[in-house]
């Protein structure tokens, strides 16, 4: 309508205006208008359940290509009255960096042009902004030296602004923790538009934003991170195992080593269906592995901390950490690690995801009724990923993460499918809430914890007219425990008025003395 044609063009107006003199300006606004408004929304959705019809849709996608854009779209949005999603690299589980479901006008901030990474290998740190992937972060520290490596996630397509915002962990969370445990600066768009480092934001805002989940407090722009020490080699297996072929037992071994054996060591277990010899569908889990050093050295820890898995020399191989980022990753085989530098993006498909943590190991005889709810649906995977280590030595209110001592493992409910129907999708997230359901009795309660970068808004969210601490407490104590309530005392302190509202943000709690 004239109306809103009149709203894009003074919005442009107020964006573009630092730079008005400048008839040269490189374009980073686009507006439902813009050929390109489509393909950019649509370049990092990789979950396809929220790129329909239907999805609300952003008023205009704002792709900085410097700080001060992102300075002048806070405060323009500010004064329009839009609501701003930030978007790093569009991994979140429920699709909040790109929609938004209250019915407010709303943009789209796309930080894919900010993701500059600068190494001082003498000291061990980068900065890296927002927009760059995890992927590209391991490839470029790996190319200033074979013996760094960064602790995040394994998959490598992931955003750095999102996973650092939420925790971050992969295949060396025992040895070095997650990924917000090594961050060591930030650069931050607060709610009035200034650029704050560590110092100028101070320690509360710094704790907040490394694990206390995105978006809540003000756009991070960059990270300063410490990097960690990996040897030359490291050696990596995937060994898989039947029920036939004890894979019961040996989950359940895994289930009281997996968080006790050496901090260079980590296994994590991944279990799926799949077809036997005979056609018949069964359980299979997978034991995936990355040693920080040889295979000899490997076969020795194995031999004194896991001989019922049975490793031979032949499962295993031995690579550099960079080479052993692409085995965890959805690559093919024989990929060059130059994938990780060319933005190779996730495959796009119709996914969902839950989460739980475990604190006394699944007695054994609960194990072949889970087998059974993984058998009654099509393409089920779940997913543990060990703590201990490093994770027992951080305290619970070091980072807002705080499943730490005394957390076995993570377990990830995920469903991929490639069916687009209403129906296809109902189906299989009602399985999902279904098996977490029956899983209750062997979780983790009171909170039942859960991962705040693997969102769920079945856990709940917050009422648009109505956000409150007490409300938000339900899904906010299940990902940040006792932290919550200093999550939202930090909110109230910088963002009172809630400008950096979402679905699940942290609501500001205002101290009344
Ligand atoms: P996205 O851009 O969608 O942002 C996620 C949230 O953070 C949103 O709320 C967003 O607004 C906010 N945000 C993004 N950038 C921000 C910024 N610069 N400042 C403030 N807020 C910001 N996790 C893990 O720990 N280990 C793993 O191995 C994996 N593996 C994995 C595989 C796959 C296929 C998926 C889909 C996800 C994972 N994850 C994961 C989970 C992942 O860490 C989580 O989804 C992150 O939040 C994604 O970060 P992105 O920047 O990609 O997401």
């Amino acid at each position: 309508s004239a109306y809103s044609k009149l709203m894009d063009d003074k919005f442009l107006q107020c964006l573009y205006q630092d730079s008005s003199a400048n008839a040269t300006q490189p374009e980073f606004v686009f507006t439902q208008q813009d050929t390109s408004y489509s393909p950019i929304l649509q370049s990092t959705i990789i979950n396809l359940r929220f790129s329909t019809p239907t999805t609300p849709k952003p008023l205009a996608i704002i792709t900085p290509l410097t700080y001060s854009h992102v300075q002048s779209t806070v405060i323009c949005s500010k004064s329009f009255g839009y609501r701003i999603r930030i978007r790093s690299g569009g991994h979140d589980y429920a699709g909040l960096s790109y929609t938004s479901y209250d019915q407010s006008p709303f943009v789209v901030l796309d930080l894919k042009e900010l993701r500059k990474i600068t190494i001082q290998s003498g000291k061990k740190t980068a900065w890296v902004e927002s927009g760059a992937m995890v992927g590209e972060l391991y490839y470029w520290v790996s190319q200033e030296s074979q013996n760094l490596g960064f602790p995040a996630g394994i998959c490598p397509t992931v955003g750095i602004g999102g996973q650092l915002s939420g925790g971050g962990f992969g295949a060396l969370v025992r040895k070095y923790g997650l990924a917000a445990d090594n961050v060591v600066d930030a650069k931050i768009v607060d709610v009035n538009g200034r650029i704050l480092d560590r110092e100028l934001m101070g320690e509360d805002l710094f704790w907040a934003i490394r694990g206390g989940g995105g978006a809540s407090f003000g756009i991070v722009v960059a990270w300063k991170v410490n990097l960690v020490d990996v040897p030359e080699k490291v050696a990596v297996f995937s060994l898989s195992k039947t029920l036939d072929q004890g894979a019961s037992d040996l989950f359940d071994k895994w289930q009281y080593k997996g968080h006790k054996l050496s901090e260079d060591l980590f296994i994590r277990v991944i279990i799926q269906p799949t077809s036997d010899g005979a056609g018949n569908r069964t359980i299979q889990v997978i034991f995936n592995s990355m040693f920080l050093g040889s295979v000899d050295q490997l076969m020795e820890t194995m031999a004194d901390s896991f001989p019922e898995l049975g490793l031979q020399e032949k499962d295993c191989s031995e690579m550099s950490w960079i080479e052993s980022v692409l085995y965890f990753s959805i690559y093919p085989k024989g990929s060059s690690i130059d994938v990780l530098r060319d933005r190779q993006p996730e495959p796009r498909s119709y996914f969902n995801g839950k989460s739980d943590y475990v604190k006394e190991p699944i007695p054994e005889e609960a194990l072949e009724e889970i087998w059974k709810w993984c058998l009654e649906e099509d393409n089920p995977i779940l997913i543990m990923e060990p703590h201990g280590g490093r994770m027992d030595e951080i305290e619970e209110t070091t980072t807002p993460y705080p499943h730490r001592k005394g957390y076995l493992y993570n377990i990830q409910y995920f469903e991929k499918w490639d069916n687009e129907t209403i129906e296809a999708s109902e189906k299989h997230i009602s399985w999902m809430r279904r098996i977490y359901k029956n899983m209750t009795p062997y979780v983790s309660k009171n909170p039942r914890a859960a991962y705040v970068n693997y969102r769920d808004l079945d856990l709940g969210t917050n009422d648009v007219d109505n956000t409150s601490y007490l409300g938000a407490m339900k899904w906010g104590s299940s990902y940040f425990n006792e932290n919550f309530k200093r999550l939202a005392m930090v909110k109230g302190a910088v963002d009172p008025d809630n400008f950096f509202y979402y679905e699940q943000s942290i609501p500001p709690l205002i101290s009344s003395e």
